[in-house]
């Protein structure tokens, strides 16, 4: 064969080959972008809606229209992760929606319609239209994406056009399929007391679901949020990891299946559990909005993303100054009168506390409020206690320059008060069966609309009647244990668990409309409902039972990896503890309490002499310096709790980096001589900053206190700090110089 004859061989050759490889065209790319992400998702040539994309951002979208899949080994079609799995369309791993049709058929396949997109300069707000290829059945895929926070928020709205019914039995909010070699989930767990304690594994083959079943006061063990890292256990300020919150205050379910091809498929929503959701022709189901964030900067990074958009759009008024708050729980209990209470509130003023909150204790007259086996549901004031009822309070409080909150539990009963004699078809209850008490209390039924009302009432005729209440501090303390409402029909008992939530959000949608601004504390026996759902509606959240301070870090650590400090209500209580009988220092408490938005939790005229001295300074700092950078500044965790060394240590900078705040804590007893040095962050490397210690009782815990130092030192070289005895602390502040 001459050359000639080669050369026009190969180039047939060539031809042939370049001819079988030649790239498959997506139809349809569609990006969503904020300030540093991407999410991709692409239409291929059959008209799949498949997931292309969600990380550090990449506007490439001639690449993405190149159909990148390869047909995996034991399916027949080209596999590829859809945007929103179904059951039916060849991929049998955790599905996002599985749904019984109206004739009795199991299966859905999506295929994509039409894309929306509309933005403003805060976000853009992108819906897909999919539609089953065979049923009158659709999914519009919401996602909303924060530009500047780098937060998309992705829910779904089903759509059933059929001739009858369709049962949903899977209707997750949002799924996210990612690859790596490996994945580490951190995730939140805990009890009573014990809430959002931090725990990171590595991600194997199989499910790993975190989830809740108890229907209300979801989050008392575990919490529906979590951190993934990429590759490696996450880190404070490097690698690729993923922040995600539902919003939902109901069952949930957080899914995370590493399947046979180590792909990690993530499927979040309202938990299947015992839920099939009738939904009937011509209706339509929206599901709760989930929350992401990515960044390549570690999960510091995602913890600042998710505070500055829970404080911009995810909680009320969290970008407000929040007051110092004197509550009056385990200062008094249910154990007080008239002069207790103005006792505390003379106290609480001295000290300079801004708000006195009266806990529970103070309603019911039939069957008073004198522990918790009675009077709850019965919203009126204890003429016994409280012979000159709650505006004698109120005016009292004002008086002393004070705002006056009161608790309540508007969703629960005790079997023991006028509210349930009265309407017993109102509470959960399953027909025949003995009713399980939890705390001496029963739940009342809000998929029923005049529970609604009953519960909208309590808050709206308690604020009609005395509109001197300026705080509410709404409480929930048990569980579904056994559901069942004499609301609902037979067929639709299983609608119970999302039909609570959405009647709860209904009342607070109700709330809101009328009080907008009005301050709420989200509160279920400590962090037992602490989710963006409820946050929206909220104020604060009291964060734990557990006021001891060294639980305290640990739980306000795991916290405020999700959500926002300055919501996170966290009280100087006595010594020993009421939670732990744990006995700490004054300053330890204060430093600790200083690090979300500071109160009190205990009888103020227990506190006296130098400590009182100490008190009304550490108030007073709170205030000046202290209080602003918790509210609007950037966390930076320095060191955490659960490493080695018996440390805990952050600081917030304000936006600007004009100012900070440092906190160090010695957990542990440690040997003579051993100190932590201390390297800070998130402060403006061209800057200068004078570092002054506050809090500062008999001594002094820095050699360099009062003096300047560059930002480079104190970042690179670091403080060494003189605290090493169990339960010191130290707090500085920080400010730039010219
Ligand atoms: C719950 C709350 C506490 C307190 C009590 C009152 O446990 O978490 O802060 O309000 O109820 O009964």
């Amino acid at each position: 064969m001459n050359n000639y004859i080669k050369i026009i061989l190969f180039s047939l050759l060539q031809i042939v080959l370049l001819g079988s490889t030649s790239l498959a065209q997506n139809s349809e790319v569609i990006e969503i972008n904020t300030k540093s992400t991407s999410l991709v998702y692409a239409v291929d040539q059959s008209g799949r809606l498949i997931f292309q994309y969600y990380g550090k951002k990449v506007e490439a979208t001639e690449n993405f229209k190149q159909q990148h899949t390869y047909s995996k080994p034991d399916t027949d079609r080209d596999f590829s992760y859809e945007a929103y799995p179904t059951f039916g369309l060849g991929n049998v791993n955790e599905p996002a929606l599985a749904v019984i049709h109206a004739d009795g058929s199991l299966n859905t396949e999506l295929a994509f319609e039409t894309v929306e997109t509309k933005s403003n300069d805060d976000f853009s707000e992108t819906v897909i239209h999919l539609k089953d290829r065979v049923f009158d059945f659709s999914v519009e895929l919401h996602t909303k994406a924060y530009f500047n926070e780098d937060v998309i928020i992705q829910w779904t709205v089903i759509k059933n056009n059929e001739n009858g019914t369709v049962k949903l039995n899977n209707f997750a909010s949002s799924f996210l399929p990612l690859k790596a070699e490996s994945y580490y989930l951190t995730h939140f767990y805990g009890a009573w007391a014990g809430e959002m304690s931090v725990a990171e594994e590595k991600l194997e083959n199989g499910i790993k679901a975190i989830e809740c079943k108890k229907g209300v006061r979801t989050t008392q063990t575990e919490n529906a949020s979590f951190i993934l890292s990429l590759n490696h256990p996450s880190q404070e300020n490097s690698g690729d990891c993923y922040g995600g919150a539902l919003a939902w205050s109901g069952n949930y379910r957080l899914a995370f299946q590493v399947d046979e091809w180590r792909t990690l498929n993530v499927v979040t929503g309202i938990n299947p559990f015992l839920s099939a959701w009738n939904l009937k022709s011509g209706e339509s189901f929206t599901t709760p909005e989930m929350i992401y964030t990515f960044s390549n900067a570690g999960r510091g990074q995602v913890s600042r993303n998710l505070h500055d958009w829970g404080r911009e759009y995810g909680m009320t008024g969290g970008k407000e100054i929040h007051d110092i708050v004197l509550n009056s729980w385990e200062g008094a209990y249910f154990t007080f009168d008239e002069n207790t209470l103005t006792g505390m509130m003379d106290d609480a003023a001295e000290m300079g506390i801004e708000t006195f909150v009266l806990d529970d204790g103070w309603f019911g007259n039939k069957y008073p409020r004198n522990n918790d086996d009675a009077g709850l549901g019965d919203w009126q004031t204890n003429t016994k206690k409280l012979p000159r009822g709650l505006d004698y309070l109120i005016d009292y409080a004002h008086s002393k320059g004070l705002k006056f909150g009161l608790w309540i539990e508007p969703e629960m009963v005790n079997p023991e008060s006028e509210l349930a004699e009265n309407h017993p078809e109102w509470i959960v209850q399953s027909n025949g069966r003995e009713k399980i008490t939890w705390r001496n209390q029963l739940l009342l039924d809000l998929s029923n609309p005049k529970v609604q009302d009953f519960v909208f009432n309590v808050f709206d005729s308690l604020l009609t009647t005395h509109p001197g209440i300026e705080y509410v501090k709404w409480d929930a303390n048990r569980h579904v244990e056994q559901a069942g409402s004499t609301y609902l029909s037979d067929a639709e008992q299983t609608h119970l668990w999302v039909a609570y939530t959405e009647g709860l959000y209904a009342v607070y949608d109700r709330i809101r409309a009328k009080y907008p601004d009005f301050v709420i504390q989200d509160c279920a026996s400590g962090g037992g409902r602490l989710d963006y759902g409820a946050l929206k509606y909220h104020n604060e959240y009291w964060t734990s039972d557990n006021t001891d301070p060294l639980s305290r870090i640990f739980i306000q650590y795991g916290t405020t990896l999700i959500y926002p400090p300055v919501g996170a209500a966290s009280h100087v209580s006595t010594s020993p503890n009421h939670q732990t009988q744990r006995m700490t220092p004054l300053k330890f408490r204060f430093d600790v309490a200083m690090t979300g938005r500071l109160g009190m939790e205990l009888q103020p005229k227990d506190i006296q002499g130098d400590d009182r001295i100490f008190a009304e300074e550490a108030i007073k700092n709170y205030k000046q310096f202290v209080r602003p950078l918790v509210t609007t500044g950037d966390l930076y965790r320095l060191k955490s709790p659960y490493d080695e060394g018996g440390w805990a240590s952050q600081m917030y900078v304000s936006k600007e980096k004009e100012s900070a705040v440092l906190y160090a804590f010695s957990i542990e007893p440690h040997l003579r001589g051993i100190y932590p040095t201390i390297k800070l962050n998130g402060l403006d490397a061209n800057k200068t900053y004078q570092i002054t210690e506050i809090n500062k009782n008999d001594k002094s815990r820095f050699w360099g206190n009062g003096h300047t130092f560059s930002a480079e030192y104190l970042m690179n070289v670091g403080v060494e700090l003189k605290i090493a005895d169990q339960y010191d602390s130290a707090v500085f502040m920080l400010k730039a110089v010219e």
